[in-house]
């Protein structure tokens, strides 16, 4: 509680992730604190702003204190998030997000971080959830840190679509499997030392296991980093701008009604960071 810099007041919200970040709109856009928020950001997975009254230029520009632009995302670096069809062309594909993920897992370098800020929110569901992927690799025993070590797992856009579409047809399948596939380690050792699970609904199938042997340990390992203690659910309110270590956890969306007018704006910063 309230430690911090002279002009941030951070509030933990549990233990293992989350922190409201308290401060007023010219310091974050200042770009005084990037390199505090930034490390508040690795340690606590997920950082917000409450009552500040962000304008979608001034998310632009406090995203571009923190790191870089993914580039052709968005207008202006804004991305409209709804799952409405009228808003975003791509509202069926981002029915996955309800799905434990993290973003760009199939993009060259995972997203360093998303800032997603509430323009208008449902009246019911459409709260974001969070775990911290780099506690949950902490916390297992250490003969199951060892068990997958080495274990690499193939990510395709295919599999994330069989949690929005069960009964795929041939053709909706020959079109997710255009998207190029992406090998990773489960288990992602940053240049900081520091180990994550790198996990999510990309995530297709281990390689050198069983088919059996690989379902398994994903749902396993992902009921592990999921477990209430390394979780923190956002309960928005309008105008929050939310941050999130898009190397250090997973999120998911809680279901809401695709015309209850939620709409969030969504810029994203480009990864820093390697896969091994
Ligand atoms: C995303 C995402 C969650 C939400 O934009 O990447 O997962 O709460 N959004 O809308
Ligand atoms: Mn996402």
């Amino acid at each position: 509680m309230g430690i911090g810099s002279a002009q941030l007041e951070i509030v933990d919200l549990t233990p293992s992730i989350g922190s409201e970040v308290r401060t007023d709109l010219e310091t974050l856009l200042s770009g005084r604190e990037a390199a505090t928020i930034r490390e508040i950001l690795e340690r606590r997975g997920v950082v917000f702003f409450r009552g500040l009254e962000i304008s979608d230029e001034q998310q632009v520009a406090i995203a571009k204190t923190l790191g870089t632009l993914v580039a052709n995302e968005g207008e202006g670096g804004i991305n409209k998030i709804s799952l409405d069809e009228k808003v975003n062309q791509r509202a069926k594909y981002l029915r996955g997000s309800m799905f434990w993920h993290f973003d760009g897992s199939l993009q060259p370098l995972p997203n360093l971080a998303t800032l997603l800020r509430a323009v208008q929110l449902s009246e019911t569901g459409g709260q974001t959830e969070f775990c911290n992927t780099y506690q949950a690799y902490e916390d297992l025993p250490e003969a199951e840190k060892q068990e997958i070590a080495d274990l690499r797992v193939v990510h395709s856009a295919e599999r994330s679509q069989y949690y929005v579409t069960p009964e795929m047809s041939y053709s909706e399948i020959a079109f997710w499997q255009k998207s190029a596939t992406k090998t990773c380690p489960i288990v992602w050792e940053h240049r900081s030392g520091r180990k994550s699970l790198l996990l999510g609904a990309t995530s297709d199938y281990v390689l050198d296991v069983s088919v059996e042997q690989s379902r398994a340990l994903l749902a396993r390992l992902r009921d592990w980093a999921t477990q209430p203690q390394y979780v923190y659910r956002h309960e928005w309110q309008p105008g929050d701008l939310l941050i999130w270590d898009n190397t250090g956890t997973m999120h998911r969306v809680l279901p809401y009604p695709a015309d209850s007018g939620r709409l969030m704006h969504r810029t994203i910063l480009a990864g820093e960071e390697p896969l091994q």
